[in-house]
């Protein structure tokens, strides 16, 4: 049977999805925690990858290379860039894209890897689908898909949401989804990242933040589990 790999960044994003995981073990790789056990009936290894880009692709990689999973989703908050987004709406990617990479002084348009064939990495068409009907099911959220866009950056401010949807065409921003793409992309796994917005990413970010990442964080975990119980 396939087995899922689930990554959230921060304790928020997979507390509600550790809590709901069944027959549980437990394995340290690269100073991360690994769960591996069951969730919505579904062979799952879940694990905190902590913030940034880097931290989640070595998370991606070790489930897929030392966990062998078959597919990855990720689960967590995000700053809306896209008008009609409220706190707590959902953003289901339709591919993922570094904002914060640019060799644009030697001549690579910003946003792109210097010399390599893709980059902005489509998620599994499948698993959009699931994601969207899971989203129907959760009353009272709006669901759109969008490209999720990701920079090592906590973005605060107005004038930078501007540029990131004119420039990116962004329907969010965090801080992981396009190193879990990309690692995707270069394995050739599907992938498909979920979020619930926590703010957006103007000068007020910092404390709505603080207010919303559990509420968000839970509606998240509820769409993960949703997909399972759809695949
Ligand atoms: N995650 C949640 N909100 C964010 C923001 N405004 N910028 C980057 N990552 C985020």
């Amino acid at each position: 049977k396939e087995i899922i790999g689930v990554i959230g960044a921060m304790d928020e994003e997979i507390k509600a999805l550790l809590n709901a995981m069944e027959d549980v073990q437990e394995q340290e790789r690269y100073r991360v925690t690994y769960y591996s056990g069951k969730l919505c009936d579904t062979p799952v290894v879940l694990c905190k990858s902590g913030v940034g880009k880097v931290n989640a692709a070595v998370c991606t990689q070790t489930l897929i290379d030392y966990f062998q999973v078959d597919a990855v989703l990720f689960t967590g908050v995000a700053g809306a860039l896209h008008p009609d987004l409220d706190i707590g709406d959902i953003v289901v990617s339709t591919a993922c894209q570094q904002h914060d990479i640019d060799a644009s002084p030697v001549g690579f348009p910003r946003g792109t890897v210097p010399f390599q064939d893709v980059s902005i990495f489509p998620a599994d068409e499948q698993l959009v689908a699931w994601a969207v009907e899971a989203g129907h099911s959760i009353s009272g959220v709006k669901v759109l898909t969008g490209k999720v866009l990701s920079g090592d950056q906590f973005i605060s401010d107005a004038g930078k949401v501007r540029e990131l949807r004119e420039q990116f065409d962004g329907a969010c921003v965090e801080m992981e989804g396009a190193a879990v793409a990309h690692v995707c992309h270069l394995a050739d796994v599907p992938y498909v990242v979920i979020r619930s917005m926590s703010d957006r990413a103007d000068h007020t970010a910092d404390v709505n933040f603080a207010e919303f990442t559990e509420l968000a964080s839970e509606r998240s975990a509820s769409m993960i589990q949703a997909i399972l119980r759809l695949r």
